[in-house]
C-alpha cells in the first residue's frame, strides 16, 4: 500500500513517540478530576483514539459520535451532518473530543456545539493533524498531534473512500489516485 503514497509526513515511529507525549499533555491537564468522558469521531480518529486512551493514565468513559464525511471524494463536503449521535449523558461531566484531521473545520465545529448543548463542565479538544489551510470555520484545538501541509493525507485510521485506515504511517496519496469513485 506504501507504493500508493508519493510522499510520508509521519512514520508508526513518529506516531507512537508523538501520541504518548500527547497523553501524558492530557494526563497532566485532566490530573485534578475524577474522570474524563471520551468522544471519538468514527472512523477517522479510531485508531488514534485507541492509542491516545493507551497512555492516558486517568479513569475516562467512551462513547463515539459518527459524522458523514468526504464520500468517496477527496474534497470536504461543505456541511457535515451527524448520522449517529453518543449515548453517554455529558451534563456537569469533563469531556474530550478527539478527532482524526482539522481541514475546513466544519465536522470539528459541528460536533463541538452538539457536545457543548448537553451542558458538559468543560469541553476540550484533541486534534491527530493540524492541516495548514484557511479555515471555512475558524477553530483551534486544545491538544495538536501534527502539523500536516494542504495534501489529502490517509493512513493510521484516515481513508480515501473508506481504504489506506490500516497503514501504520501518514503520507499523501499520489495525485493520479485521487479520483471520485
Ligand atoms: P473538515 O470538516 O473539513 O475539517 O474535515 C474533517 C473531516 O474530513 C475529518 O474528520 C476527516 O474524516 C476528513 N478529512 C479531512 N481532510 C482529510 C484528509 O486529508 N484525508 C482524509 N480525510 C480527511
Ligand atoms: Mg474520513
Amino acid at each position: 500500500m506504501q507504493e500508493e503514497l508519493d510522499n510520508i509526513y509521519y512514520t508508526e515511529s513518529d506516531i507512537n513517540l508523538r501520541v504518548s507525549e500527547l497523553g501524558e499533555e492530557i494526563t497532566e491537564a485532566y490530573k485534578d478530576y475524577d474522570e474524563v468522558t471520551v468522544i471519538s469521531i468514527i472512523n477517522g480518529a479510531l485508531y488514534f483514539t485507541v492509542d491516545i486512551l493507551r497512555n492516558i493514565n486517568i479513569p475516562i468513559r467512551l462513547d463515539c459520535i459518527r459524522v458523514s464525511s468526504y464520500r468517496n471524494k477527496s474534497q470536504p463536503d461543505k456541511k457535515p451532518e451527524i448520522i449517529d449521535t453518543i449515548r453517554l449523558d455529558l451534563k456537569d461531566r469533563h469531556v474530550l473530543l478527539i478527532d482524526d484531521i482539522l481541514d475546513t473545520g466544519h465536522t470539528i465545529s459541528l460536533v463541538y456545539n452538539h457536545l457543548k448543548q448537553r451542558h458538559p463542565s468543560s469541553l476540550l479538544t484533541c486534534i491527530l493533524l493540524d492541516k495548514d489551510r484557511p479555515r471555512a470555520v475558524p477553530f483551534k484545538a486544545d491538544f495538536i498531534g501534527f502539523k500536516i501541509p494542504d495534501k489529502f493525507v490517509v493512513g493510521y485510521g484516515l481513508d480515501y473512500a473508506e481504504r489506506y485506515r490500516n497503514l501504520p504511517c501518514i503520507g499523501s496519496l499520489k495525485t493520479e489516485l485521487l479520483n471520485p469513485i
